[in-house]
């Protein structure tokens, strides 16, 4: 879809680069000629990311461990970024998540899925942000949201309150830096499968199968294919749509306008199911917190 070198001299920060959505929107950047720095709490999975992304397509990707959940991490990590060379683009996709009945959440529950999704964010867009200010630079900041934004979703509540949260900073700071040159939107994807999403969001089925199951009602018929997302993300980066800022623009397959797009369905869910749900998610969280090197 786009041009050898359309992004090539620009450097931008992926949070949550190393796997995933992140992964996938690191790499197109990577291949269209951008320098790329990723960062996350499992410094191996970062670490190995940056060594096959490199290994295949050439050019310089950064992996840098760091909790955005700390805003002195955060501060710490950007500002060692910029002694480097200042960025020209952050894409916010960092985020915790999971299904749970919200009667079932402890605050600790509510505060690990806000402190990353809601918190993080605003540290990491601060930290860039005010750079590039004092600089009188440009720039160009994604967020990675939901659609949930518009229509709010049963059972995950704490994301959903999060992801509307950072929908109300991009709508605000692209009136209140856009005299900067300072670009925000965001995009909303519908289902596009990684592991981390389903161990937490769809835990009740094998990683196999799950297309044809929770979102074969998508109009489309099928799930996102992870080209379109990075197409898109590439887009709302590369220099020619400056006009373009203050979006929240869903890539879903129009799921979100013909079924809401959301969990209402698990409202048939048994205390049992909810309990195994429960019990599979924690093995996924402990099984990646394991491997947590920040
Ligand atoms: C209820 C739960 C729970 C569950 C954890 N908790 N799992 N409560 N139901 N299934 C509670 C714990 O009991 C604890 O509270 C608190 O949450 C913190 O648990 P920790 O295990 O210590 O969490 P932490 O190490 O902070 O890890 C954060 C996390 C984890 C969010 C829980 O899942 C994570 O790190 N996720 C990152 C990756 C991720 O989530 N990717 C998916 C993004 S997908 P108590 O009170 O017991 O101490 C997405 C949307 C996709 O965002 C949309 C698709 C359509
Ligand atoms: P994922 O692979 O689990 O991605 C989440 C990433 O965030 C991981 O790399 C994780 O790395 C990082 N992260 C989490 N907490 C962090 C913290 N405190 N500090 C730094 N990094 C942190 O899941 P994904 O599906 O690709 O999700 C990526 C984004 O897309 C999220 O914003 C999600 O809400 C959004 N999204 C996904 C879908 C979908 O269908 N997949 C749909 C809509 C929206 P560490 O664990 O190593 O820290």
């Amino acid at each position: 879809m786009f041009k050898d070198g359309l992004l090539k001299g620009k450097r931008i920060l992926v949070t949550g680069g190393g796997t995933g959505l992140g992964r996938v929107m690191a790499e197109e950047y990577l291949k269209l000629g951008a320098e790329i720095y990723i960062c996350g709490r499992r410094g191996a999975v970062l670490e190995e990311a940056a060594g096959e992304m490199m290994a295949a397509h050439g050019g310089k990707v950064t992996a840098r461990a760091c909790d955005i959940r700390n805003a002195g991490a955060v501060e710490e990590l950007v500002q060692s970024i910029f002694d480097e060379g200042p960025l020209d683009g952050l894409v916010n996709n960092a985020a915790g998540n999971f299904i749970s009945r919200t009667e079932d959440l402890s605050p600790r529950g509510f505060d690990a899925i806000a402190s990353i999704a809601f918190h993080g964010t605003f540290y990491m867009t601060h930290a860039v942000g005010k750079r590039w200010i004092a600089a009188g630079r440009k720039g160009s900041i994604i967020s990675i949201l939901t659609t949930w934004v518009w229509n709010g979703s049963p059972y995950v509540v704490p994301s959903a309150m999060s992801k509307t949260g950072v929908k109300a900073m991009t709508d605000s700071l692209a009136a209140e830096w856009g005299h900067y040159g300072i670009r925000i939107n965001a995009i909303c994807p519908g289902p596009f499968p990684t592991k981390g999403a389903w161990d937490r969001l769809n835990p009740e089925s094998t990683n196999e199968g799950m297309e044809e199951d929770r979102f074969a009602t998508n109009p489309m018929g099928r799930v996102g294919d992870m080209a379109e997302l990075a197409n898109l993300a590439t887009f709302l980066m590369a220099d020619g749509c400056e006009y373009l800022t203050g979006q929240t623009i869903a890539i879903d397959g129009a799921m979100y306008q013909a079924t809401g797009g959301n969990f209402y369905n698990l409202h048939t869910w048994t205390d049992e199911m909810w309990e195994a749900a429960r019990n599979a998610i924690r093995g996924a969280n402990e099984k990646d917190k394991a491997a947590r090197t920040v």
